[in-house]
């Protein structure tokens, strides 16, 4: 596994690869490994020639330094686990690398981003479109790895790729759960065991409301019950519970018949704030 920090040493190792014709899989992390980036890891393996893993907690996607702060950083612990993945290469920037002067350009994904975490996070797609094209850029791959807990990231990755015509396949992957149904995200890694399995209701209610839907169910009475649920355990904090149409991310009157809804969740935990989705 070859393991990179400077953008022109990477950038000249990729470019040999590619003129031996060798294709080019970009895993985007922000580090704090756990198996859903795995997931990512293995498929980008199976589909390509070369696996890169970029690992860099990106300060211009978070709105609030507190998080920034505390956002775990565990490099040797994740180097650890790419290796045993038989990941081929890690690019691992520092913030000077990344950003030798702040970016005066601005990204504006229009309605996707005035909704739920563009909402709550103000200027957090802002800093997702940077990064993200940054990365591409640099990188180049042919295909690109992005989980589906992070489900307004891939509407506004999606978009950035249409809009700016970048030459490669976005492959979205499933979320990969705990067995208590909890989302694996890094940030669980600031939860205790106690905390864990509290989370894991978020899933148990996202579930709940999704059967009461496809049962039959109004989705305002749906909203209604699964918020209640969540108001009843004191330990969470509500940020937002959408029924969304997964095209515009806009709430849901009706049920679609196509597969293409999706409720959408983000709630505190003490400080941790947690996300997740679920789509049928
Ligand atoms: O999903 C993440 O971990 C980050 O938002 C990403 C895509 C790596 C950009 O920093």
């Amino acid at each position: 596994m070859e393991v990179f920090t400077s953008i022109p040493s990477l950038r000249f190792f990729l470019n040999q690869q590619r003129s031996n014709g060798k294709s080019i899989g970009l895993v985007p992390t922000m580090g704090a490994l756990h198996q859903g980036h795995i997931s990512l890891l293995d498929k980008a393996n199976s589909e390509n020639n070369i696996s890169v893993c970029s690992i860099f907690v990106n300060p211009t996607q978070f709105n609030n330094p507190e998080d920034l702060a505390k956002y775990p950083r565990t490099l040797e612990a994740d180097l650890d686990l790419l290796k045993a993945a038989n990941c081929s290469v890690v690019f691992a920037p520092t913030a000077e690398e990344m950003y030798p002067e702040s970016p005066v350009m601005t990204f504006n994904f229009g309605l996707l981003e005035t909704v739920m975490e563009g909402a709550s996070r103000p200027g957090h797609f802002n800093g997702v479109g940077i990064i993200v094209s940054k990365l591409f850029n640099i990188i180049q791959p042919d295909k690109a790895y992005f989980g589906q807990k992070d489900l307004q990231q891939v509407s506004v990755i999606k978009r950035l790729v249409t809009d700016l015509s970048f030459s490669l396949d976005l492959v979205i992957c499933p979320t990969v759960r705990e067995i208590s149904g909890l989302a694996m995200s890094s940030r669980n890694q600031r939860l205790s065991e106690e905390e864990k399995a509290t989370a894991s209701h978020i899933y148990r209610i996202l579930s709940f409301a999704k059967e009461k839907i496809l049962g039959g169910g109004s989705i305002e009475l749906a909203r209604r019950e699964a918020v209640d649920q969540f108001s009843a355990i004191p330990e969470f904090t509500m940020d937002y519970f959408e029924i969304v149409d997964l095209n515009t991310l806009l709430p849901l009157a009706n049920l679609k018949p196509d597969g293409t809804n999706a409720i959408c969740v983000a709630a505190f935990l003490g400080p941790v704030r947690l996300i997740d989705n679920v789509i049928f």
